[in-house]
């Protein structure tokens, strides 16, 4: 397997470009299978995960172009076979999004059981629940959900919370529904949003309110559009961090302050620079004394959870204690055992060390964290356990004393686009060993 091998030490300056969204992108892939159009997409990043979710539509009926590096012409004529084949299981969350454009266009889906990174349960009750309202019939038969609906219909559904695949699963298969569907408590990341805006753009009615509520007015058809995809705001948080613990100075371009709002507010709280540039950000350490935080995951508009390793990151090399309580997923603090490994000193706590009691309070998971800081890195051998650690532990081999050796890297290639070149033109110290 290849492996990064990187010397650290060396500030990351320069620019760097960030991708479409992989949780914007992916969604509406699927979402081109409600038209039997053409549906053009742009800024779609070069990502396994895109590469696996073409490959999930491909299999029931989708054909697609790439017309240049980024832009994507997607068209389903006809959905060839309402089964997604069992090999496509665990390997991400797409293949139950398919629930709604199968059923509308099959009467019938059977989709294998889901995958994605380890970071907790992730079950999809919420996913099943809200579809038997919307009236499928669903099982579940060694390792496959078996649905089958006449028609689906509108209905309301409050969600327990606000999942974003829930709700995006919703939008999907109501749009199309007869009559109106309510979702309560819906997610309203940026990435949802980005959803409604291409559903809209292909005939769909859907109204967000101010308060989690989302309504859609089923409609009869919906037609073939053009859409271009947000850019990522977990690779551009990403990067900005790489620029600030290196000590080093970075413009992300694309990274838009409107999506990343609570990250901003935080680093100011930190002490770290950043100055809003007409085409992006640019972040950079001040010099002296960075200021150690408090910090609590939730759901948009609140801290993203999948900024929340890059920040740990960054808290092992800030003086004094820093606390981070994780809302969102009950698992996530399982990469810090490598960056203890180099030196960090993190202590990991089952109960909510934060300003508000959790889902996960009387369950036995540790999902808070204390940060001792600042702790000098030494390099090391080490395994990425999942996407969004894969990136802390590029950051922290960039920041360690000596040449680490990192693997497991293709779980960063499923979520980052030209990853070492973007290290490289940052001048990181960086390469990558086939083996
Ligand atoms: N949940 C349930 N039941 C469900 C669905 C969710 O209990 O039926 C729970 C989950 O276990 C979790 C919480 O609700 O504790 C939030 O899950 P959510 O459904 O919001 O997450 P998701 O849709 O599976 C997406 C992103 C994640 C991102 C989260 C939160 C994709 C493909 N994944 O996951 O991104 O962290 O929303 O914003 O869009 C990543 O990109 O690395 C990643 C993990």
């Amino acid at each position: 397997m290849s492996y990064y091998v990187i010397e650290g030490g060396k500030p990351l300056k320069g620019r760097v470009r960030v991708a479409g969204a992989k949780n914007a992108a992916t969604k509406q892939i699927v979402a081109s299978l409600l038209t039997g159009e053409d549906v053009v997409l742009s800024n779609v990043p070069r990502i396994g995960d895109t590469d696996v979710t073409l490959n999930v539509c491909k299999s029931i009926g989708l054909n697609y172009k790439w017309q240049d590096t980024t832009t994507l012409k997607l068209s389903t004529p006809k959905i060839l076979t309402p089964e997604v084949p069992l090999a496509f299981s665990g390997i991400n969350r797409i293949p139950i999004l398919l629930l709604g454009p199968l059923l509308h266009r099959y009467g019938k889906a059977i989709i294998p059981m889901l995958g994605g990174c380890d970071i907790g349960e992730r079950p999809v009750d919420f996913h099943v629940q809200a579809l038997e309202k919307l009236g499928a019939q669903i099982v579940y038969q060694e390792g496959r959900y078996y649905a089958v609906a006449d028609k689906l219909h509108g209905t309301m559904i409050e969600l327990p919370y606000p999942s974003v695949g829930a709700t995006e699963n919703i939008l999907l298969s109501s749009v199309l529904a007869q009559g109106r569907t309510v979702i309560k408590n819906a997610a309203i990341e940026p990435e949802v949003i980005d959803l409604v805006m291409m559903l809209q753009k292909m005939g769909a009615i859907i109204f967000v309110d101010t308060d989690r509520t989302i309504e859609i007015e089923g409609v009869d058809e919906l037609y073939g559009a053009a859409h271009t995809v947000i850019n990522d705001r977990i690779e551009a948080a990403s990067f900005a961090v790489a620029g600030v613990i290196t000590g080093g100075d970075v413009i992300v371009e694309g990274a838009e302050q409107h999506h990343m709002l609570t990250f901003l507010n935080k680093l100011r709280q930190i002490g770290a620079n950043f100055e809003v540039l007409d085409k992006g950000i640019r972040f950079y350490h001040p010099g002296g004394a960075l200021k150690p935080i408090a910090l609590e995951t939730d759901v948009h508009p609140g801290f993203m959870t999948d900024w929340q390793q890059p920040l740990v990151m960054l808290m092992t090399q800030i003086e004094g204690l820093s606390v981070v309580h994780e809302t969102v997923y009950e698992k996530r603090f399982g990469y810090t055992e490598d960056l203890k490994r180099m030196g960090a000193e993190i202590q990991l706590y089952k109960t909510c060390l934060g300003e508000k009691s959790c889902r996960f309070k009387s369950l036995d998971h540790a999902h808070s964290c204390v940060i001792k800081g600042s702790t000098p890195l030494h390099a090391a051998d080490i395994t990425i356990p999942d996407l969004r650690a894969g990136f802390s532990y590029l950051i922290a081999a960039a920041v360690a004393k000596g040449v680490s050796k990192v693997r497991g890297i293709q779980y960063v290639e499923r979520g980052y686009s030209n990853i070492l070149n973007k290290f490289q033109s940052l001048d990181a110290n960086m390469r990558l060993v086939e083996e």
